[in-house]
């Protein structure tokens, strides 16, 4: 059997052949977190690169919260190297936070890190800091509960406390799709998700949305609009509306809408996980565990100068910390809507 690291190099490798193919989107779910993701959320550089100049940046002498800090401690550990006088790790997965102290007394750590088991909705922290450092921002910004889970953390943290990451933009436009490569690894990797999702009976899980590897920029329709703006030093919002317009560039078939995102780790470093042109800020970096995210729609034919007067609706259920997301689209020919629909893509 293949270790999770050969996997997550066999999967670096595909996704470096540049061919555009699709997955369902396993990573939204918590259930299916296994070592495969937490082998490739390790070896993504850009990520990594990206949070450590922001951490030596901003941590010394700082106490800092880590929120889902990992079975490794990727973030901690940084911010330890980087000088942080206290670092308060909050993981929820039981796994992951014996691991996590195995890794602290192995180093003798534990005078500067203490573990936290527990959601950090449901924890309390013995004093404020000074930085709330995570990682927990979906394909789409919000779609691993960002907005609640962060919005909560603001009880621990001092007036003038930092946050790392700062901001998080989602983008949308309308795409058609290319030829989807499929190959051997791909089906196998499907199939042991498939399965692990079959096993698990404490949650039902339908997945109705899509990670696209390698999208073609020419297949997008229009040009791309903000979905989704959110700055983690602000007050978050749980639920929101917002209309736009997006006009057709190209005769071709809708077939649903592309969403990525540009992640401020602080206001230098930028990673992003699609890009239409390139970024003229110093310090950019490509993600490879972040991908675009497809939702779909059934196929329908457009033209230049059709018109997609769209309305986006994002809200959390009560019981939920994972938003859904809504898509209304009204499709405008010569003035006339020829089609109205409502695209849902729920957790
Ligand atoms: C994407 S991983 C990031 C791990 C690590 N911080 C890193 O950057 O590599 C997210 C982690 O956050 C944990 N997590 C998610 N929401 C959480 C919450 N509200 N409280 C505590 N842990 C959480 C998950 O179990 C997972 O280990």
């Amino acid at each position: 059997m293949m270790s999770s690291q050969d996997i997550s190099q066999q999967f670096l490798a595909l996704i470096n052949q540049q061919q555009p193919f699709i997955l369902p989107a396993y990573w939204d779910y918590p259930a299916l977190f296994d070592a495969i993701m937490y082998q490739l959320l390790c070896d993504d550089r850009g990520r990594m690169e990206a949070y450590q100049a922001v951490i030596q940046r901003h941590v010394n002498g700082k106490k800092v919260v880590d929120i889902g800090a990992g079975a490794t401690l990727p973030l901690t550990l940084m911010s330890v190297a980087a000088g942080a006088e206290h670092v308060y790790a909050i993981e929820c997965n039981e796994t992951a936070v014996i691991q996590a102290q195995q890794l602290l007394n192995a180093q003798q750590l534990n005078d500067k890190v203490t573990i936290i088991q527990g959601y950090s909705t449901a924890v309390e922290l013995p004093e404020k800091v000074d930085i709330c450092l995570s990682e927990i921002i979906g394909n789409i910004s919000s779609s691993e509960g960002v907005l609640t889970i962060l919005q909560d953390a603001k009880r621990f943290l001092r007036p003038d406390a930092q946050m790392i990451p700062l901001k998080c933009l989602t983008k949308i436009a309308p795409i058609a799709l290319p030829p989807l490569y499929q190959n051997h690894f791909l089906t196998t990797l499907k199939a042991h998700y498939d399965t692990l999702i079959t096993t698990l009976n404490t949650e039902k899980i339908t997945i109705n949305r899509f990670e696209f590897y390698n999208f073609p920029a020419s297949h997008l329709l229009a040009n791309p609009h903000l979905f989704e703006e959110i700055d983690f030093t602000q007050a978050l919002q749980t639920e929101s509306r917002r209309n736009d317009t997006f006009h057709i560039t190209q005769q071709n078939e809708l077939q649903g809408f592309l969403l990525w995102i540009e992640l401020n780790v602080d206001a230098q470093h930028l990673i992003y996980s699609f890009a239409t042109t390139p970024f003229t800020t110093p310090h950019v970096f490509k993600a490879t565990c972040w991908t675009p995210i497809y939702i779909p729609c059934a196929p329908i034919p457009v033209r230049p100068d059709d018109c997609l007067q769209v309305q986006y609706y994002i809200h959390n259920r009560p019981d939920k910390i994972n938003p859904d997301y809504q898509i209304n689209v009204k499709i405008q020919r010569n003035n006339q809507i020829i089609h109205d629909f409502e695209i849902n893509s729920v957790y």
